[in-house]
């Protein structure tokens, strides 16, 4: 079915239920597991997660969010932001599991980052993140564009082909108790 009405806004903080499950799916469930290290006594890992989307200045903040509206109702989102150039060197204390994201994301210096892109699972194949996609290379660095991808995600990998991102480098997965699928990263690039 064709979108007839559809537009992209700035997150805003009562999106933060709406983009709770769409950020966790898209960093294929690592947000919750580190959302549950993050609790205090008590705090539940998606209070810690809906703490983070409200603070103003956590990487999943709301207002770093792009929200898709379609059919006046919030459909999709999107948080993008240029990587540093140079970039950082590691940080000796970053958990196991990151190190391999890390490593890839330094490798491309300078480009537009797409954090997060997300649709509801009842919106999906028509067209938004496609277009959220095409809003996120607004943001697009000295160097283009880049994401990272699992490699056991295949239906994303094919959109972003698609759309002009090929693969640039791979690492292994640091699974770290975390579990998935997948057995590698990908990192795609669009120049
Ligand atoms: C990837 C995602 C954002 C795509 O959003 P979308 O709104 O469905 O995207 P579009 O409608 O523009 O494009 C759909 C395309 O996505 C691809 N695709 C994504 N997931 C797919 C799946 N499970 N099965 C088949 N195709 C899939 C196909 O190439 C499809 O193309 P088609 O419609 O021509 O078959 C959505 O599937 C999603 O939210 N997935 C869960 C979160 C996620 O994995 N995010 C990416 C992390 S890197």
């Amino acid at each position: 079915m064709p979108l007839d009405d559809f537009t992209i806004r700035p997150g805003k903080p009562e999106d933060a239920e709406f983009l709770l499950p769409l950020i966790n799916r898209a960093g294929e469930d690592i947000p919750e597991r580190i959302w549950a290290q993050m609790a205090g006594p008590g705090e539940s890992s998606w209070e810690v997660g809906r703490a983070r989307i409200l603070s103003e200045d956590s990487g999943i903040s709301y207002r770093h969010s792009w929200i898709a509206e379609a059919e006046g109702r919030p459909a999709g989102c999107l948080i993008t932001r240029a990587l540093p150039d140079p970039s950082p060197p590691l940080d000796p204390d970053l958990p196991p599991l990151f190190v391999p994201l890390q490593e890839l994301e330094n490798e491309a210096p300078g480009t537009g980052y797409v954090y997060v892109l997300s649709t509801l699972r009842e919106m999906r194949g028509r067209g938004i993140g496609t277009r959220l996609l095409g809003f996120a290379e607004r943001y697009r660095g000295p160097r283009g564009m880049s994401l990272i991808v699992a490699d056991n995600n295949t239906g994303a990998k094919a959109l972003y082909e698609r759309c002009g991102y090929r693969e640039a480098a791979r690492r292994h997965m640091v699974k770290d108790g975390w579990d998935s699928p997948g057995s590698e990263w990908i990192l795609m690039l669009k120049p």
